[in-house]
């Protein structure tokens, strides 16, 4: 059996925290993009309330995906039919579905490098084709319409992320509706990973549905939410694709976790909550951006949202996973290796996730400036 997919590098670095964790040293984990805080209190509380009287069946709750095509309209005034919103187990089945829906064994699904990097796997393990363009900070680390345009033959799809992890950089609206006429145009179906949507630092994030009524969008309580392990996510899916995505979801995961889907329709009205997680993002990200230039990490991705920064450090290695490794058992701070996001350039990368506490990020400067320094002057 060929091997398609290869396991997260990142992992072997939270190994490592955790095992130093374990032996009572202060570890801060950076390395993952997950918010430290849980979930909304009221989604705590609405859980603890069914509980008692729901008997947990397979289940896709209609409130929760009326309020879900509500929301939409809220933020983006677009109208979506509830049923075009199919709910999954977190943006992974989303995106999995989507592929599956939306495409055929071998199709080439053009998409942007660095990214996720179960992008790649994802569409391997199902035998499609990944074309990982290289993006730089000319496009910031952004596919454009213009790469789109000149790709020869056109892909089938295209899959795209704004925020964008690991960059968190936003595509702007102008070049979002560039990128979907130029697919209309090709006849490229795109996917849409809006996970991060909700967590910006002034730029707006409109959704490709605003553009493109065709696109699938992949969503999830993981971030904004900061629902991670409740397992649940969605997506919009075209209206013609909706059943196909749905008797997929039904056969691969028969439904999403019924006790999750009670506490996040709680969690959609928690905003105050959830938007003072984003000013907390918001502080971590100041904090970051002026001392990681004082540490000689300058060459950074601007972070428009999400809680990332992307980080070149060509200058002080050329193996980024023994460099994270080394910056762990010398501060007990952990970092993500670029590796994961882009086999190519990702030896020169590495990537901080700021979903932790502000005193978490301050202390973690307080730890590794000194240690740049001393890598510098040696
Ligand atoms: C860009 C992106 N998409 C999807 C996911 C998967 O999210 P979920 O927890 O909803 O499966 C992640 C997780 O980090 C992510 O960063």
């Amino acid at each position: 059996m060929t091997t398609r997919i290869e396991p997260f590098k990142a992992i072997a670095i939270s190994e490592l925290a955790h095992r130093l964790k374990a032996e009572g040293k202060p570890v801060i984990h950076m390395e993952f993009g997950q918010p430290s805080t849980g979930a909304p209190k009221a989604a705590i509380e609405a859980a603890h309330r069914v509980l008692d009287s729901d008997a947990m069946s397979y289940w896709e709750s209609a409130p929760l995906r009326a309020r879900i095509a509500a929301q939409y309209h809220e933020a983006y005034g677009l109208e979506v039919a509830p049923e075009r919103v199919i709910l999954t187990a977190g943006a992974s089945p989303a995106l999995l579905l989507s592929m599956l829906a939306g495409f055929e064994a071998g199709d080439r699904i053009a998409m942007a490098r660095p990214g996720y990097v179960a992008y790649r796997n994802t569409s391997r393990a199902i035998h499609l084709e990944p074309v990982e363009i290289d993006c730089g900070p000319e496009t910031r680390y952004q596919l454009s319409a213009q790469m789109i345009a000149e790709m020869d033959p056109a892909p089938a799809g295209i899959l795209i992320a704004s925020p964008a992890n690991p960059t968190g950089t936003i595509l702007p609206p102008e070049e979002l509706a560039a990128i979907a006429e130029v697919c209309k145009a090709r006849g490229i179906r795109i996917i849409s990973d809006e996970i991060y949507h909700g967590i910006a630092y002034g730029k707006p994030t409109p959704s490709v549905l605003e553009f493109d009524d065709e696109a699938f969008i992949v969503n999830s309580f993981s971030k904004y939410y900061s629902m991670v392990g409740w397992r649940l996510g969605w997506v919009i899916a075209p209206a013609d694709k909706a059943d196909t995505v749905r008797a997929y979801r039904g056969n691969l995961f028969l439904s999403p976790p019924s006790l999750s889907q009670h506490a996040a329709l709680a969690a959609m009205d928690c905003r105050e909550e959830l938007e003072a997680h984003v000013e907390t993002y918001r502080a971590n990200r100041a904090a970051l951006l002026e001392a990681l230039p004082r540490m000689g990490l300058s060459s950074i991705a601007p972070p428009d949202g999400a809680f990332y920064i992307w980080a070149d450090i060509s200058h002080l290695t050329d193996n980024s996973l023994a460099f994270c490794e080394r910056l762990l058992r010398d501060t007990f701070v952990a970092t993500a290796p670029g590796l994961d996001f882009d086999p190519v350039n990702g030896h020169r990368f590495m990537r901080f996730s700021f979903a932790v506490s502000t005193p978490e990020v301050k202390e973690a400067i307080s730890r590794m400036e000194p240690w740049f320094a001393a890598l510098r002057s040696s």
